[in-house]
């Protein structure tokens, strides 16, 4: 799976992203202090921030790369991409254990995850570097926060002229140290917001990083109470969708994948939060992360 040579003139998003083997435990209740409890089942699914962005960028219809590492008893994450329509031709084979999760998800659907980075931390700056050289200026980076090298893909896509839209997810307190004049689109939750700003109220939050950095612009999800999107010139708001939570996991990759297909397609950002709205309430109502995500097909029907 090593990169082939040669031009990728067509490339338009490259989502350079962590692949997870997802070992998932129904739980009445999340494991407490101490505590050893049963599971009332368990399974293991495709999953990880980055993939499962590529899913959701590729059911929506963008023309997605995956750039990545799989690692020892991963293989079945390079298919999953594939067979989604994800390109794979930007994956690495390391000696690494794959990257995975251990996910409990409750009754209501919520969840908790504890991660472990194995062969998603393999990435080096020469692999960034290769791939990248592959792209061009105006194409899209994607990025999260579950791989090594995110400083270097940062700078390498600002030399390129690409676009970087950062999921700044998990948060970690480096993060703050990235070039964010780099970054064109900053995806994050209510947490995430008030850890990278300071401020806890969305408006505030985006009112200082305007200031601060007046190319960006910024997308909010709110859970239940949807999303907000600001942009230099505009505020959009989205209600979200009602829909009966089975398993919120990979809800805000869904949102992700849906919102940045369709505004790469030059759609209405009024229309690019309504789709990927739609398609976070149809995931959640589904179990799994990768398998939760819809069709591009289904979220127009529904909102039809
Ligand atoms: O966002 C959901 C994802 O977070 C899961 O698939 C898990 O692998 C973790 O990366």
């Amino acid at each position: 799976m090593e990169i082939e040579s040669g031009e990728v003139s067509r490339m338009k998003i490259l989502n350079f992203g962590s692949l997870n083997l997802d070992y998932v435990y129904q739980v009445e209740h999340f494991v407490q202090p101490g505590e050893t409890l049963s599971a009332l089942s368990q399974c293991v699914n495709c999953g990880g921030k980055g993939l499962n962005q590529s899913v959701a960028l590729a059911k929506a219809g963008a023309k997605v790369y995956h750039a990545g590492c799989i690692g020892t008893g991963g293989e079945r994450l390079a298919r999953e991409l594939s067979e989604s329509g994800v390109d794979i031709s930007c994956l690495v084979t390391v000696e690494d254990i794959q990257g995975n999760a251990m996910i409990q998800v409750d009754r209501r659907g919520e969840n908790c995850i504890l991660l472990f980075g194995g062969s998603n931390r393999a990435i080096t700056p020469a692999m960034v570097k290769r791939v990248i050289s592959r792209f061009e200026q105006g194409d899209y980076l994607v990025l999260q926060n579950e791989v090594s090298c995110i400083p270097e893909m940062v700078a390498e896509a600002k030399e390129r002229g690409m676009k970087v839209v950062l999921n700044p997810s998990p948060f970690e307190v480096s993060l703050l140290n990235l070039d964010f004049d780099a970054i064109s689109w900053l995806l994050v939750n209510e947490v995430e917001a008030e850890q990278i700003s300071g401020q806890k109220d969305p408006d505030a939050a985006w009112q200082l990083l305007h200031e601060r950095y007046p190319v960006l612009s910024m997308v909010v999800t709110l859970g239940k109470e949807g999303a907000v999107c600001y942009t230099p010139e505009n505020k959009v708001r989205q209600e979200a969708y009602p829909s009966s939570a089975v398993d919120t996991t990979a809800a805000g990759d869904t949102f992700t994948g849906y919102f940045l297909t369709t505004l790469s397609q030059g759609m209405e950002l009024q229309e690019c939060m309504r789709r990927a709205s739609m398609a976070a309430s149809i995931s959640v109502s589904r179990a799994g992360a990768a398998a939760s995500i819809p069709k591009r097909q289904e979220v127009e029907e529904a909102l039809a």
